[in-house]
């Protein structure tokens, strides 16, 4: 029986995947690198210093700096992108989620954010729906960024759920990767061909209802 669902939030619950993008774009930039349009996609879902490695990768830089010196380059990407998401307001939920997590919320299901993004609590507040979650993993404390199940197993624990009494959210082709390592159903939100791995797919949030979730969710478990 379904009894929570499981949330990614960039590209999930609101469009910060495209100021990430913007702030690694200008990093980059300053490196003379120019990231390639697979970049959007393959950057998705990873945690910053994985984020990191893959822009200099694109460069064939990744053995020109430090540990300390690529922490300082991550550090800047992250204020870049800071200023970024600083003028985010609740008009930045994407179409479809004050409904969804409205309908959850009616239907008594526990919800907990399973992003690697250390900014999420900034931008859940901007966005006025922190009270919304029973919880937030706090990606400081774990080992293994996505695609490793570690972050799902982590939030589906923090709800006290099983692997088959949740539903994950993911917009990110790791992520799908990482939900169903970890033995849940996922709904991807994106292209159907890059997340097929996911058990149900949607073009984008607007498309997301609670039943249809719950009925793909059931005939799954059956
Ligand atoms: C999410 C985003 C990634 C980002 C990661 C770390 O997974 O999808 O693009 O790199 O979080 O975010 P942070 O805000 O901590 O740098
Ligand atoms: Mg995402």
């Amino acid at each position: 029986m379904l009894k929570g669902l499981l949330f990614d939030l960039d590209g999930v619950l609101t469009d910060s995947a495209k100021y990430h993008l913007a702030a690694w774009n200008q990093l980059a930039t300053s490196l003379q690198i120019k990231l390639p349009p697979a970049a959007n996609e393959q950057l998705r879902g990873r945690s910053r210093m994985d984020s990191l490695n893959l822009v200099l990768a694109y460069g064939d830089q990744q053995d020109h700096f430090t540990q300390a010196q690529k922490v300082a380059l991550a550090t800047r990407k992250n204020q870049l992108y800071q200023q970024l998401i600083q003028k985010m307001t609740a008009a930045d939920i994407l179409p479809g989620i004050s409904n969804l997590l409205a309908d959850a919320k009616a239907a008594g299901l526990k919800m907990v954010i399973a992003s690697a993004s250390q900014n999420a609590p900034t931008i859940l507040t901007q966005l006025g729906i922190l009270d919304q979650f029973d919880g937030i993993v706090d990606p400081a404390t774990l080992k293994h960024g996505k695609p490793d199940p570690e972050i799902y197993v982590r939030a589906q624990q923090q709800a006290h759920l099983a692997a088959n009494e949740v539903v994950a959210f993911e917009d990110a082709v790791v992520g799908v990767a990482a939900i169903k390592a970890a033995g849940q159903f996922a709904v991807g939100i994106g292209d159907a061909l890059a997340l097929h791995r996911a058990d149900y797919v949607v073009p984008s949030t607007a498309a997301l209802r609670l039943d249809k979730i719950k009925q793909a969710f059931n005939a799954k478990q059956e």
